[in-house]
């Protein structure tokens, strides 16, 4: 084999090896296949407004026993479907007690589960961003 073939060889040979580097170090896993569990458990409270998040969530689990129009009857005359009344549960902590069944309240929801972890971060994130009217 002359000079130039065995150049040609060898160049050959490293275009293949490097390609194959390359294509294989390229090659990436994705998380969420990897890691299912790693969407379920992000929970995203960077905009856990008031008018947003944490009313809706409050609607859902709370507020059939707690609006206006029914707490007397069915919810202890708590108030949660305004803010100024719910001010007055984040103040006084028996909101944050209630819904992480903690500091000897009765647990809230009222003979339910207690809401997932993620409803109770985004509304514990809201607090103590000040409970804002936002
Ligand atoms: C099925 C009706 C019902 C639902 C649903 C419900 N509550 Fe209540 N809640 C009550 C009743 C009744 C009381 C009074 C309980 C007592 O005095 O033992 C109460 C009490 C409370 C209190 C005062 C606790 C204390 O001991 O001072 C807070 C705060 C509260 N609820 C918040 C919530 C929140 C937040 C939710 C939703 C996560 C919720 N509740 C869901 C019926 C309900």
């Amino acid at each position: 084999m002359d000079t130039l073939n065995k150049m040609k060889k060898i160049l050959f040979i490293s275009i293949a090896l490097g390609s194959t580097l390359m294509f294989s170090s390229c090659y990436y896993d994705k998380k969420n296949e990897i890691y299912p569990q790693a969407l379920t458990t992000t929970c995203d409270t960077t905009n856990s407004t008031y008018a947003t998040v944490v009313t809706p969530i409050l609607n859902t689990n709370c507020n059939n026993c707690h609006a206006a129009s029914v707490a007397k009857n069915i919810g202890a005359n708590i108030v949660l479907d305004n803010y100024t009344s719910l001010k007055l549960y984040v103040t006084n902590n028996s909101l944050l007690n209630s819904i992480n069944h903690t500091g000897g309240l009765t647990p809230m929801p009222l003979n339910g589960p207690k809401m997932n972890a993620c409803d109770i971060s985004k509304i514990t994130a809201w607090v103590n961003r000040g409970a804002l009217n936002n």
